[in-house]
């Protein structure tokens, strides 16, 4: 056992997180909290938010902009922590990196078959994300399931503003949802990096049984248990940080990042993309 923990090969490199903004930061959050000696960086693409309404063609340009700035910043892995780009680009980016590459959607879905009971699950997302069916094949891939999905466009800009608890934000969640609740779903996957932050909105309106599957959680588990398999995990001996870029708005950045993330955002740099 000794002898084991002895030749555990040890890995401080930043582990490399990105998104179309500010959403991944709910991802960050997590992997920050379960995996506190790992240094982390963080991209928010804030020039191109948001990536929900965009072409496939065009979330994969800018995932593959941001990827190659995070390899030159020697990160060991790197977490897609928005549901639309891992929707569109996660194929071509595990296909093209030397390092490990973690989607949201996969690990979301199988947080989703594991816990449902009745095989009827619930999708919310963005427009890209619902029209890429991402989840649907993920999660039939895993087992057959019945999969219902539902786009919800003024999620994003709600949560935003910050009117998560508004009677708006209430109406809105009721009309997305109702079509969900017709089909019985006993699981209901928040598909989308700003939706736990409309949690107890979403609790208000569903049945008790249903379960909200968080991907930013499970997606953190996956985190683990890959920097454990391939002997990447940091030993916390070096000073570890946090640090954030984003190509546009640092000072919006900071103000409105702090509803997603768990700690002060302190320095974050502008990084000018194509
Ligand atoms: N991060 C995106 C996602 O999870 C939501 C915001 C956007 O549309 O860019 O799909």
């Amino acid at each position: 056992m000794q002898n084991k923990q002895k030749n555990k090969k040890i890995n401080n490199n930043p582990i490399g997180i990105f998104d179309s903004g500010f959403g991944g930061l709910t991802v960050m959050s997590a992997i920050n909290k379960a995996l506190p000696l790992e240094n982390l960086i963080y991209f928010g693409d804030t020039a191109h938010v948001p990536y929900g309404t965009k072409s496939k063609d065009a979330v994969i340009k800018f995932s593959k902009e941001i990827v190659a700035f995070l390899i030159e910043h020697k990160v060991k892995l790197i977490v897609i922590a928005c549901n639309t780009a891992s929707a569109f680009a996660l194929p071509i980016l595990q296909k093209t990196l030397k390092v490990p590459v973690i989607g949201v959607i996969e690990p979301g879905s199988k947080a989703a078959v594991h816990v449902s009971k009745n095989k009827k699950i619930g999708v919310i997302g963005t427009e890209g994300t619902v029209q890429s069916g991402a989840y649907l094949k993920e999660i039939n891939k895993i087992k057959k399931t019945n999969v219902y999905q539902q786009a919800c466009p003024l999620f994003v800009p709600l949560v935003e503003e910050g009117w998560t608890n508004s009677e708006i934000t209430n109406s809105i969640v009721q009309k997305y949802i109702k079509p969900l609740l017709n089909k019985n779903i006993d699981t209901l996957v928040l598909g989308c990096t700003h939706y736990p932050l409309l949690r107890k909105v979403l609790e208000k309106n569903i049945n008790k049984n249903i379960v909200l599957i968080d991907s930013a959680k499970a997606t953190t588990h996956e985190v683990k248990n890959v920097l454990n398999q391939k002997s990447l995990l940091a030993d916390g001996k070096q000073k570890n940080f946090l640090k954030f870029y984003v190509s546009d708005n640092p000072k919006k950045f900071k103000t409105i990042g702090r509803r997603f993330f768990s700690k002060k955002i302190s320095d974050v740099k502008k990084i000018e993309m194509e």
